[in-house]
């Protein structure tokens, strides 16, 4: 069970704590973002889907533990950025519950960069409970030399 799909439905598991933001109807379809999450953790689920219902083709890899934590330290995620599941796209990194305007942003900007990073598991972030509940939080930049600088903040709601 390498690879499969996740659709909307899906029992929430542990690390569940919310539900899935209302998300506007799809647009048209992005480049293709791979996730690799925790089968167990529903806020992952959360995440996957609203990133397809903004319009990105998602593929979902299960992986967990150790396996996890070391593809992203081969990939380039410093320790202290970690989150939960983790994702590629065109060639960026995609750590954590980063929002998709940031990830399109990203996509428009190009930077030289490993990608991005919303560390822990904020509360309000996307497939982290309402937005409207919100705590503040920030989302990295992670440059090639493993430095971080602040990509994108949101406050608190
Ligand atoms: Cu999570
Ligand atoms: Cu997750």
């Amino acid at each position: 069970m390498r690879l499969m799909i996740s659709r909307r439905g899906f029992v929430l598991g542990a690390c569940a704590v919310s539900v899935t933001a209302a998300v506007p109807a799809t647009a048209e379809s992005r480049p293709g973002l791979h996730v690799l999450r925790d089968p167990n953790c529903g806020c992952c689920s959360a995440w996957v889907d609203i990133l397809q219902a903004d319009g990105f083709e998602v593929t979902v890899e299960e992986s967990e533990g150790a396996a996890l934590a070391q593809y992203k330290l081969d990939n380039g995620i410093p320790p202290a950025m970690g989150s939960c599941h983790t994702a590629k796209i065109a060639g960026y990194m995609i750590e954590g519950h980063v929002p998709p305007a940031d990830i399109r942003r990203l996509l428009d900007e190009r930077p030289d960069a490993i990608g991005i990073a919303v560390p822990g598991m904020p509360y309000g972030s996307p497939g982290m409970g309402p937005a409207g509940e919100r705590e503040a939080y920030e989302v990295f930049l992670i440059r090639r030399d493993g430095s971080t600088e602040v990509y994108a903040s949101y406050a608190a709601a």
